[in-house]
């Protein structure tokens, strides 16, 4: 499995929901949050998470389902819990457990972009009010409250304590920076009792073995959840599901582009392009051999639209996704204001330039991680005229 074939999810204010992303933001927001306001989830909150379910339990097999308004099974610790995801599947999958981590975590992950409070919960629940959720054959693995938290966020680190990347690997010290910061990812992981017994070993050649150092209750999701991370973490790839499982890493592109504006007296307009497959999107191309960053970007804006551009690269937004199974990209956005030139579009690839205003720009633009990134861009200029 993995986020490339299995896609993983954010949520925007700008475009329907879902769109495919691999953004690592959330892990480092996500903590248990065990206290919650009574607020119900709006109809929006619902729809959404509902829909992530569905597209999880598709590809899955399982069967996970969100329960709302119902406080039944918490007491206790936990207070004011009233949403909850059940997590069941079929009672004979070896990987059940596994698959409940894999994928809760991207419900969870997703929830936390959301602004939503979530805590797996193995333990400290009634079980048997749970159990109506059951469908013949299936077997109840463990919940997760979701709701509006009552406690105010602090940052992930100070909270709990976490493994050391020593104790979570061998191979470490020569190992390539991607490795790294998969086990960075995987510290930030959530584990039943905080035990966090996973293990990664970088084989030679590039592959990664995971595998579960103990037999609790819960290590199989724990497992799970951690191989997500490490995932994320290492911007993609493809796991072998069970312990001892292996990871292969996704192939690395690097695109980089910019948002060109123009401002006069009447106002500012953004650039967009229309390429030939009919997507509206910013001017941006691969990095060649030896440019930098913001040489390519130059060079690309040029070869596309025909303009010279003045680069900013004090803005520097990074847009990552999957063009294809196996494949993760980074593309990296700066803002650009034209210096000359002549307009016209690269024949090869582009059908269409125009100049839009923000309002119509945001609409147009055919991604969402491209709305987003033109959100901040207009953001940063209106703050600029204050
Ligand atoms: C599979 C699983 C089961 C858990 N069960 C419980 C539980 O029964 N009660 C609880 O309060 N927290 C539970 N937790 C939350 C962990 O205690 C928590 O993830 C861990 O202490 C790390 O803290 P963090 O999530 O804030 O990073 C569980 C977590 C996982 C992954």
């Amino acid at each position: 499995m993995s986020i490339t074939d299995e896609k993983f999810f954010r949520f925007s204010r700008h475009k329907t929901p879902p769109a495919p992303i691999s953004n690592k933001k959330e892990m480092k927001k996500r903590i248990s949050h065990r206290r919650y306001l009574p607020q119900p989830l709006s109809d929006t909150e619902r729809d959404t998470l509902e829909k992530l379910i569905d597209h999880c339990n598709r590809r899955s097999g399982l069967h996970i389902s969100l329960i709302c308004n119902r406080p039944e099974p918490f007491t206790g610790h936990l207070t004011n819990v009233r949403n909850y995801l059940v997590f069941t599947g079929q009672a004979g999958d070896v990987h059940l457990e596994e698959k409940c981590g894999y994928y809760g975590e991207q419900i969870i992950l997703a929830a936390t972009a959301m602004g939503l409070g979530t805590c797996w919960i193995g333990g400290t629940y009634d079980k048997n009010s749970c159990l109506s959720h059951l469908s013949k054959g299936e077997r109840l693995v463990c919940v997760a409250a979701l709701g509006h938290s009552a406690s105010t966020s602090s940052p992930h680190s100070p909270h709990r304590s976490t493994k050391s990347i020593r104790e979570l690997s061998v191979n470490h010290e020569d190992a390539p920076a991607w490795f790294t910061e998969a086990l960075a990812a995987v510290q930030l992981a959530p584990s039943s009792m905080n035990r966090q017994g996973v293990f990664f070993e970088l084989l030679p050649n590039g592959p990664v073995r995971g595998t579960v150092t103990d037999s609790e209750a819960f290590s199989m999701v724990d497992l799970g959840i951690a191989k997500l991370h490490f995932e994320l973490g290492a911007n993609g790839g493809d796991w072998d599901w069970g312990s001892g499982g292996i990871f292969r890493r996704a192939i690395q592109e690097k695109s980089c582009g910019a948002i060109v504006r123009r401002t006069d007296p009447s106002g500012t307009e953004y650039l967009l392009i229309r390429h030939n497959g009919g997507h509206w999107s910013f001017p941006k191309g691969h990095v060649e051999a030896g440019e930098s960053e913001e040489q390519t970007a130059y060079r690309e804006i040029l070869e596309e639209t025909g303009l010279t551009t003045e680069i900013d690269s004090s803005f520097r937004q990074i847009v990552t996704y999957s063009p294809k199974n196996g494949v993760m990209k980074d593309v990296i956005f700066f803002l650009a204001r034209p210096t000359g030139g002549t307009e016209h579009a690269q024949e090869e690839e582009i059908a269409q330039l125009g100049w839009f205003p923000y309002a119509e720009a945001v609409r147009i633009v055919t991604f969402t991680t491209d709305a987003e990134v033109l959100e901040l861009a207009e953001e940063l200029e209106r703050k600029k005229g204050l």
